[in-house]
């Protein structure tokens, strides 16, 4: 298609429309797309929705072949309607939260959660995902941890690289996949106190050091659309962020693709106090490079007055246009507007044998294994009983998950009865009141008792910010009553953040579980017994208690250090509680024994642009073949700016069986010494490094080395 010729013929009013994004109920009322915002009342005329350029959210193949057929037949430039959605972690086939995936360590396992995604979605006709979310979190009150990849740059960049290249396939003009928006440009995980929406205030150097390298990751892995933030960076809303919007976007990182606003965040900058109006938020937009209006009317209302009186550059709103149809262009959506919807591929591809499976092994390599006294894997001998809210809930597919029918999951009752394991006693219980006397002698002839708790999977999620990550006190007194009885006990957490676990520290034994997707407890099962192998470490630090927030491993050193088992009043840390992590970033437990020997570099002196070997012995003690996720962090001792006490710069997870030996190489180079400044430009600096291997970012061997000047 010729676009330039297109964007000639279209009028003020058909390319004003071109950057409105509006709801599909607008098309046809009895739509069951869920929103996740207010319904905003706005009042568009019929010729303003029949000028709408993209629809937010859509239902299924034969709803959106309806929209766009009724769409198409009123419209006079023929451009169709681009369809975008929120697929965050699967369509129907749903796979581990995105903070659970993130435990992994598998970006390969991301990158088919994309693909499968897309691949399920594109059925319904879906064009773009509002996925992956680049967000660096540090703060776990903040709802949205449940939908990031955690508190390390470096591991978020290998992430949100492999699910771009998931959604996206090799061709944009294939069926099956999906153009992917990376969001919530810039820093929304940074919101003060974890409040959702609330103000980000960050330096220029944390910006380009932690939040920003996720979404250039995105970008460079050709990610076609950019959603802003609901907070403001610098005191102006991202929205309207000149500096992030056309000095970092598109002159530093060139990126060619739609900007988006978030749902109604246009409008919003009113209240945020930086416009008086929607006429003025209309000016702000374009001004500063925002393409397409989501949920809100702005452009639609004000554009083609402000461009008529001067007062907006028509130039500015034709480089939108022709961005919004060039993607729609480079989606083939001219060729085939209907791209993809089709009931038969509804049929034929959603929840296959082969997507489940995927599913399952997400879900097995997400859970992580915080805590286990010998008491797992347990055995089929055993008399074991299961109390607590989550022993018959169904709805363990987490938040963002809307397509993902949940009648269809397996509740952790359900799975030991379709293995025909019987059971010794279960209660589907909330308080130690509803226990009688008949229940705890059940309880007391157990030989295990397992506690199934957690969080509703609507305390995590967009505006679902808390300020007690405390286990529930009276799902607390199940895990002390179980103790009370001189029992082993398991507790299996279902959660969408990290949580103060410090009411059910004497359990025996602990398995995060979060909200692991489709077949949640079908893996949470075959990992208790054994059948499969717990290998998951965690992405974001679990504290010790909420007053320790933000609580991260990649911190600086401070001019105070408070150093282990040295006594000094003057240094930086708490009267009340350790300055550790209760679990630290990159823990995990397995059932194996990994031991970490032979820690070797090939030489320790380097120049920049030569590099390294490093190589560990790894031994697996024990009798199980397991995942062991081995850690490689850097110390830049002596830098321009202070730098973090370690970085993660490479990980892998490798294969180990049952007392064997492996050797594990990593190679450091040029860009795991750089940095960045406070004007994004990446330094290094010569001198003394440290290179640290192990299990986690706490149990570390160490060896030192130096770069040289050439
Ligand atoms: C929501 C979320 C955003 C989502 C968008 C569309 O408010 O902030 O992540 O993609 O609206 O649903």
């Amino acid at each position: 298609v010729d676009l330039k010729k297109l964007l000639k013929s279209l009028t003020i009013e058909e390319k004003i429309g071109q950057t409105l994004q509006i709801a599909p109920f607008f098309f046809n009322r009895d739509s069951e797309v869920e929103i996740f915002g207010n319904k905003t009342n706005t009042y568009l005329t019929q010729e303003e929705i029949f000028y709408a350029g993209s629809v937010l959210g859509i239902g299924s193949a034969e709803e959106m072949i309806q929209t766009q057929k009724k769409y198409l037949s009123k419209s006079r430039h023929k451009i169709p309607l681009l369809f975008m959605a929120d697929i965050i972690h699967g369509y129907v086939t749903i796979f581990p939260v995105p903070i659970a995936l993130g435990c992994s360590f598998n970006p390969k396992l991301a990158y088919e959660m994309a693909r499968i995604s897309a691949k399920e979605a594109q059925t319904a006709g879906i064009h773009v995902t509002f996925s992956p979310m680049a967000d660096l979190t540090r703060d776990p009150r903040w709802g949205r941890v449940v939908e990031g990849f955690g508190e390390d740059p470096y591991l978020l960049q290998e992430f949100i690289q492999e699910i771009v290249k998931g959604y996206q396939g090799s061709n944009l003009k294939d069926e099956g996949v999906l153009a992917s928006c990376v969001k919530h440009f810039a820093a929304y995980g940074a919101a003060e106190q974890g409040r959702d929406y609330n103000t980000v205030d960050l330096s220029r150097l944390s910006l380009y050091q932690n939040y920003l390298p996720a979404y250039k990751k995105a970008i460079d892995s050709n990610a076609r659309l950019v959603m802003t933030a609901f907070n403001v960076v610098d005191g102006i809303p991202a929205t309207v962020n000149k500096f992030l919007l056309r000095d970092v976007l598109r002159d530093q990182w060139k990126f060619d693709g739609v900007t988006i606003s978030d749902y109604d965040s246009l409008h919003q900058i009113i209240e945020h106090g930086v416009a008086e109006n929607d006429r003025e938020a209309a000016v702000l937009g374009l001004n500063n490079g925002l393409d397409i209006e989501m949920a809100s009317v702005c452009y639609t209302k004000h554009l083609k007055s402000l461009i008529k009186e001067k007062l907006l550059d028509e130039k500015l709103l034709d480089e939108a246009v022709y961005r919004i149809l060039k993607l729609k262009d480079d989606l083939g959506l001219f060729d085939n507007p209907y791209k993809g919807a089709s009931i038969e591929n509804e049929i034929q591809f959603i929840k296959s044998k082969e997507h489940l499976e995927y599913a399952y092994q997400a879900a097995i390599e997400s859970a992580v294994l915080l805590k286990n006294d010998q008491i797992l894997p347990l055995n089929n001998i055993q008399k074991i009983s299961i109390i607590g809210p989550y022993l018959t809930k169904k709805r363990t597919n987490g938040p963002w998950s809307w397509k993902g029918n949940q009648t269809d999951n397996s509740s952790l009752l359900d799975v030991f009865s379709n293995n025909q394991h019987e059971l010794h006693y279960s209660k589907d219980c909330l308080n130690i009141s509803e226990l009688d006397d008949r229940d705890l002698s059940y309880l007391q002839s157990s030989d295990i008792i397992i506690v199934a708790i957690g969080e509703e999977v609507k305390e995590s999620g967009e505006a679902h910010s808390k300020t007690d990550i405390k286990i529930p006190r009276n799902q607390a007194k199940l895990v002390e009553l179980a103790k009370s009885l001189n029992k082993k006990v398991l507790t299996i957490l279902y959660n969408g953040r990290p949580l103060d676990l410090s009411d059910i520290d004497n359990s025996d034994a602990i398995l995060e579980a979060w909200f692991l997707g489709s077949l949640t407890n079908e893996a949470i099962y075959d990992l208790i017994f054994g059948k499969q192998v717990p290998s998951g470490k965690l992405v974001m630090s679990f504290p010790h208690n909420v007053g320790q927030i933000p609580i991260y491993y990649n911190q600086l050193n401070t001019g105070r250090p408070k150093v282990k088992d040295v006594h000094n009043e003057y240094v930086s840390y708490f009267l009340d509680a350790p300055n550790e992590a209760k679990y630290p970033f990159g823990f995990g437990l397995s059932y194996a024994k990994f031991s970490y020997t032979n820690l070797k570099l090939n030489k320790n002196k380097f120049t920049i642009n030569q590099s390294i070997d490093v190589s560990i012995e790894v031994y697996n003690d024990s009798d199980y073949d397991a995942y062991e996720i081995v850690q490689l962090y850097i110390r830049d001792y002596v830098a321009r700016f202070s730098r973090p006490l370690k970085e993660l710069k490479g990980f892998k997870k490798v294969y180990i069986k049952a007392n064997t030996k492996e050797k594990v190489h990593f190679t450091i180079s040029k860009n795991d010494l750089t940095y960045l400044d406070s004007n994004g430009n990446e330094v290094y600096d010569y001198g003394k490094f440290q290179v640290m291997v192990g299990p986690n970012s706490v149990e570390l061997d160490k060896l030192d080395f130096e770069l040289i000047k050439e």
